[in-house]
């Protein structure tokens, strides 16, 4: 299996670890109940890159991608061992749960929104941590909807229902709202798969620029999204990963002979 640990040459041409790493997992496995889903998976993931998982289905990208927040937790019956360290604490050491899940917010495949207003979601999160100034909401409501590139679009119907914008609108609301925690980390679980190619277009657009502010790891099973957006792709197969590189190297010249049947189209 391979090892997707980060190094590059000193100047004294030794490898030594990367610096910039945000996330390092160590020897990950993963089992819900008897049956194994991740293994060994160790993996460095760079600060403010975009990272693709990519893989066919089953192959655990989700249930990775899960483990990076303890969405996991959640699940009954979820056994991890192996270490997950994000700016140099372990995660499954610490129990400030909910902590983690402001730092490393997450977007789902379809979007979530609540059924109240555009606002109202956006404000959600902040509000639940206590902060209620009104002006301060605005702002943070206005930054947010900016951030995620669709405020030109809504700034007119703020107080109107989040669930009368199209799609492609709602799963940028979505972002917007993780964004609005003002996290470090977001995970995104094939944030467009829902959506048609306009819409998908705006949010590869919006990902380029959030990498400005943001670490990104994004699951996606469009090999072309992969290649346009991502600076890193891991190929993950059976709960394992296979190959890990940047992402022109997985996408032209991989190592490995299951990742370029992968990347060519003959399986998956
Ligand atoms: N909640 C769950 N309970 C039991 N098995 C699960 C659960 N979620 C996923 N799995 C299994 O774990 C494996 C990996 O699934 P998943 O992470 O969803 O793959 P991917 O996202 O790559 O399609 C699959 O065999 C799937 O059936
Ligand atoms: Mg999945």
């Amino acid at each position: 299996m391979a090892i997707a640990i980060l190094e590059r040459e000193s100047a004294a041409g030794e490898k030594v670890p990367e610096t910039n790493i945000k996330i390092s997992v160590r020897n990950l496995n993963l089992f819900y109940g008897e049956k194994q889903a991740l293994f060994e998976v160790s993996i460095d993931i760079k600060e403010k890159e975009i990272t693709a998982l990519i893989g066919p289905s089953g192959c655990g990208k989700s249930t990775f991608l899960r483990t990076l927040n303890r969405m996991n937790d959640l699940i009954d019956g979820v056994k991890i061992s192996g270490s997950i360290v994000i700016d140099g604490q372990d995660i499954y050491k610490s129990n400030d749960v909910i902590k983690l899940r402001t730092k490393v917010g997450m977007v789902f495949q379809k979007p979530n929104l609540f059924p109240m207003s555009i606002y109202d979601n956006v404000a959600y999160g902040p509000k639940m941590h206590g902060i209620r100034n009104k002006a301060k909401l605005d702002q943070i409501v206005e930054e947010s909807l900016r951030g995620a590139a669709i405020w030109d679009e809504v700034k007119d119907r703020l107080k109107t229902s989040a669930l009368g914008l199209s799609g492609g609108q709602q799963q940028r609301v979505c972002i917007a709202r993780a964004i609005a925690m003002k996290p470090d980390v977001i995970l995104m679980d094939e944030p467009t798969s829902a959506l048609d190619p306009i819409s998908t277009l705006k949010v590869e657009e919006l990902l380029d620029e959030m990498k400005k502010d943001y670490t990104i790891v994004i699951v996606t099973h469009n090999m072309q999204q992969a290649a346009r957006v991502s600076d890193r792709t891991a190929f993950f197969l059976n709960g394992e990963i296979i190959e890990f590189a940047e992402t022109s190297k997985i996408f032209s010249t991989p190592d490995d002979q299951r990742t370029e049947d992968y990347v060519t189209g003959r399986f998956g």
